[in-house]
């Protein structure tokens, strides 16, 4: 080993590949693909003197080294992913005119994990949401269904989620996060209050990727042939069951690792452990959206009692070789969607279906739906064009629409958009049903004994740092009026007067 056992294998596109033992060798090009002849020893003038400008090898290096690193996400930025596919298992058509959902159909898909308010390459022991995104390159195109692993979300509107994502990020004096600044902004959501005890709950911090279960948040529309939509809330539920740290648990992995997330799922899919979630789908009529004491659209809130029903199961086999080009430069995005797949009207979704497309134009550049990780399947024919390192590769001379003219792209009928019957003028409110507590207080019941106390361990650890009285009394007042059992035990924990924070919760309306 070590020594060039075998010259001049055989010549391919102008290089030459070399057997080193038993493995083979190539050719180191510069980027035009001539060869190098020295990477080790710039070019300099004499023993002596400075480096020459000539050095086209080294300028180069140097030039595409400076140019490494892209923006990180704006939110999200640490994640992992994996290649697989979904195969359906049952046949939606009664609900749905996406190919994707008829019975055996397989679709290849990439899922991108991430943890949210940690900068890229963070420590995945960090409590937090997990993102659970999934692109599905259909026949029909690229759908991403760009979910959560808990079911629901801190805030109901967009207009919200600028502030909201700012008081989470570390301090911008300090670059600490701080939960003083966290619990100022969340006294003032109190629909926060369900999300914020899902999130201290051990759920907050999972014990693998494999095991934890994912969801779409949102509402979305399933629109089928004759134009009839349906709301559809997803959900993925992982086969291997689902595993969360306990609070004791967190230092002990994170003293061995902060990278616990990505190594359990690449071992396991190595080991051709592959893993596997089910995805389910609960569904609601249109005029059923207003026969609940909550708002279906909202998204804080999930659906208590609708049945989920199994459409499919997607199994993770396979790790991208290349991390860059894969993993962060993927583009999930609400807004790719496809014919019988569409946005509800909930607030949260319509600002998404903006926010992200806008953000990869800025991260990755005007032509980031060509990078083969979002290039869909099918072809892609329109009328963009150019723009920044543009490989699209579209040809002829009618790059307008409509025209007569040999090459002219037309629409199809069946993709247009289902109907939405509206009344009323614009404004500017709230829902009006907020029911901002019982689905808090319910989630909170339904913990088993051991995870309630996790959750008050987990929770009163941020809160006894609020110094802010306010700010605490009128969290503590949420957590009360959610539960009163749940409130209790929180104010004893933190030292605060239960009376005075039961008499706070007593005023508030759900
Ligand atoms: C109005 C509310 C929201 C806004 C404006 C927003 C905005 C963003 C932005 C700008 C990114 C970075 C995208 C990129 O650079 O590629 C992102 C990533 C992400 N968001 Fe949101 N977000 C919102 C709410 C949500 C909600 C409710 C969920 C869960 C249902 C969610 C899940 C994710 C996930 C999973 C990613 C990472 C996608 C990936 O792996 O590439 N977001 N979000």
């Amino acid at each position: 080993m070590g020594r060039v056992a075998l010259c001049t294998l055989a010549a391919t596109g102008g290089l030459l590949l070399l057997a080193q033992g038993a493995y083979a060798q190539q050719v180191m090009t510069k980027d035009n693909g001539a060869a190098v002849g020295d990477n080790q020893n710039s070019q300099t003038a004499g023993p002596n003197g400075p480096t020459l400008l000539q050095d086209v090898q080294l300028v180069q290096k140097l030039q595409r080294f400076d140019r490494e690193r892209i923006p990180e996400r704006v939110v999200h930025a640490t994640g992992t992913g994996a290649h697989g596919s979904f195969v359906a298992t049952d046949d939606l058509s009664d609900l749905t005119k996406a190919k994707l959902f008829s019975r055996n159909t397989v679709t290849p898909v990439f899922v991108r994990f991430s943890t949210v308010i940690p900068s890229r390459s963070g420590t995945e022991t960090v409590r937090d949401p997990r993102g659970f995104a999934t692109k599905f390159y259909t026949q029909e195109g690229n759908w991403d269904l760009v979910g959560n692993n808990l079911p629901i979300f801190f805030i109901r509107d967009a207009m919200k989620f600028p502030d909201m994502i700012h008081a989470l990020k570390p301090d911008p004096v300090t670059n600490v996060q701080e939960p003083e600044r966290v619990f100022d902004f969340f006294s003032h959501i109190p629909e926060s209050t369900q999300m914020l005890t899902r999130v201290y709950s051990n759920y907050g911090t999972p014990a693998s990727y494999r095991q934890m279960n994912g969801s779409s948040v949102h509402a979305l529309k399933l629109v089928n042939a004759r134009g009839d939509y349906v709301y559809a809330k997803f959900a993925w539920k992982s086969q291997q069951g689902e595993r969360n740290l306990r609070p004791q648990e967190i230092p002990l992995v994170q003293g061995k690792t902060t990278s616990h997330l990505t190594t359990d799922l690449y071992d396991a899919i190595k080991a051709g452990k592959f893993p596997k979630w089910d995805l389910t789908v609960q569904v609601l009529r249109p005029q059923d959206l207003n026969k609940f004491d909550f708002d279906p659209l909202d998204a804080t809130k999930i659906w208590p009692g609708i049945p989920e029903r199994k459409v499919g199961t997607m199994t993770l086999g396979r790790v991208p070789d290349n991390f860059f080009e894969s993993t962060e430069q993927v583009a999930m995005a609400p807004g790719n969607l496809i014919p019988g797949i569409e946005a509800s009207e909930d607030r949260m979704l319509q600002g998404r279906l903006f926010s992200y497309i806008d953000t990869q134009h800025h991260r990755l550049g005007a032509n980031f739906q060509s990078l083969p990780i979002n290039r869909p399947l099918v072809p892609v024919l329109n009328n963009n064009q150019d723009g920044a390192a543009n490989i699209s590769g579209r040809k002829g001379s009618v790059n307008y629409q409509p025209s007569r003219l040999e090459g002219a792209l037309v629409e199809d009928p069946q993709a247009r958009s289902s109907q939405l019957p509206l009344t009323g003028t614009t404004q500017q409110q709230r829902i009006a049903k907020t029911l901002n507590f019982r689905q808090a207080g319910d989630f909170y019941r339904a913990l088993g004994a051991q995870d309630r106390d996790d959750l008050i361990v987990n929770l009163s650890g941020d809160l006894k740092r609020v110094k802010n009285q306010d700010t605490l009394n009128t969290m503590l007042s949420y957590f009360w009026k959610a539960d009163a059992d749940y409130g209790k035990r929180l104010a004893k924990a933190v030292g605060v007067d239960g009376e005075r924070i039961a008499r706070l919760a007593a005023a508030l309306q759900e």
